[in-house]
């Protein structure tokens, strides 16, 4: 930092010292392939770890990877910063033990997600003997350690917070299923064990086939989802606040992203392993050009029931005219941008790498064989 700056004791990021001073790795990038991040003994947790900090990251949150090695168990934990865990590889358990002494817990495996109750005690388990087990968990912590600025109170403030907890079922897998309408529609439980296998609701409004759960973890103010486009599908392009760590979970494809004056697009291809945040208000688009349904996850603060901010509710029409944002087109003032109105190049581009694949584009209901559009006499 300039020294002028550090002498005022001005333009502090109490978030960024603390990482630093923990002594792993810290990733910086557009996007990451989590499979391939160095990590290093973090001694707080008692696992390898490394901050992950995307570049569409935002104010508010950022990623820690950690690995456990084969038979290795993390060191007891509480903290005052949320946490989503996302299980990349391996099979373990987590307990966690509440104030009167008593302890649940849960097994996961590739695929799984969770949230553990703010405050509340917990240690991982690697359950295997020969094999790693590899997480990611996206945190609130930027949001906690620059208001507070006390890694004492953080780590080590003896509360629980009881209304947390929710039902003993949200531990071993149950939820309780809460239909909204679409785009708004939540399980609400601790745990997922396989985000693969989760029953999605219908969100036609996002693109063809479009499907989609919230998640409330822990009544978190964290938020998750998982979407899921079917085969020859891509969804229609959108654009939010910063912070959704996007996650591929199933399939193959890629997703574009561009801003209103960009000439072209920046392409990303993805897989499982595989995390982006678009940036604050860059448009993209998500493309599944395997032969089976993908799935992506995303995670980020604010969540269906405490969004935190405008710029939240305002993309999940928790606001009081109740418009979803992302699901509205922008030509009517929201954050999507209709089949019909997209960029030319896009189809094409989409049939393209479809033919490669050896699969075939399904997306008859809005262009014909030769990739015009069906729909823009209808809607003129
Ligand atoms: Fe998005």
């Amino acid at each position: 930092m300039n020294e002028m700056f550090k002498k005022a004791r001005i333009g502090i990021d109490p978030y960024l010292d603390w990482i630093q001073a923990e002594g792993v790795p810290v990733v910086n990038k557009y996007a990451i392939y989590l499979f391939d991040v160095e990590t290093k003994i973090w001694p707080r947790y008692g696992m390898n770890g490394a901050a992950c900090h995307l570049d569409g990251r935002g104010d508010f949150a950022s990623m820690f990877l950690f690995e456990l090695p084969p038979g290795a168990s993390s060191t007891p934990q509480r903290h005052l910063y949320e946490e989503v865990v996302y299980v990349l590889e391996g099979v373990g358990s987590t307990q966690i033990e509440l104030a009167d002494g008593s302890k649940r817990s849960f097994e996961w495996g590739p695929r799984s997600l969770f949230s553990i109750p703010i405050n509340t005690k917990y240690r991982h388990f690697n359950g295997s003997g020969q094999n790693r087990a590899l997480f990611v968990a996206t945190t609130d912590m930027p949001l906690i350690m620059n208001v507070f600025r006390n890694e004492q109170f953080i780590f080590d403030t003896n509360f629980e917070f009881s209304e947390r907890l929710g039902k003993q079922e949200y531990f071993s897998g149950g939820g309780d299923l809460v239909m909204v309408r679409p785009g708004n529609n939540l399980w609400e439980t601790n745990f997922v064990p396989d985000l693969e296998k989760i029953e999605l609701t219908k969100w036609d409004e996002r693109g063809e086939g479009s499907s989609i759960i919230l998640f409330v973890l822990a009544d978190g103010t964290m938020h998750a989802h998982i979407s899921e486009m079917p085969t020859g599908t891509y969804k229609k392009a959108h654009r939010h606040g910063a912070g959704a760590h996007v996650m591929f979970v199933s399939g193959t494809g890629y997703s574009l992203a561009w801003w209103d004056h960009s000439k072209d697009f920046e392409r990303l291809d993805w897989k499982h392993g595989m995390v982006f945040p678009p940036v604050e208000g860059q448009w993209h688009q998500h493309f599944n050009t395997s032969d089976k349904p993908a799935r992506y996850l995303a995670t980020s603060l604010g969540s269906i029931r405490y969004p935190l901010t405008a710029r939240k509710r305002r993309s999940t029409g928790t606001t009081s005219d109740a418009k979803i944002a992302v699901a509205t087109s922008a030509k009517e003032g929201g954050d999507q941008i209709e089949y019909e109105d997209q960029d030319p190049r896009i189809h094409p581009m989409f049939v393209e790498e479809m033919r490669k694949n050896g699969a075939v584009a399904k997306m008859d209901k809005y262009f014909a064989d030769d990739g015009t559009l069906k729909l823009v006499a209808a809607r003129e």
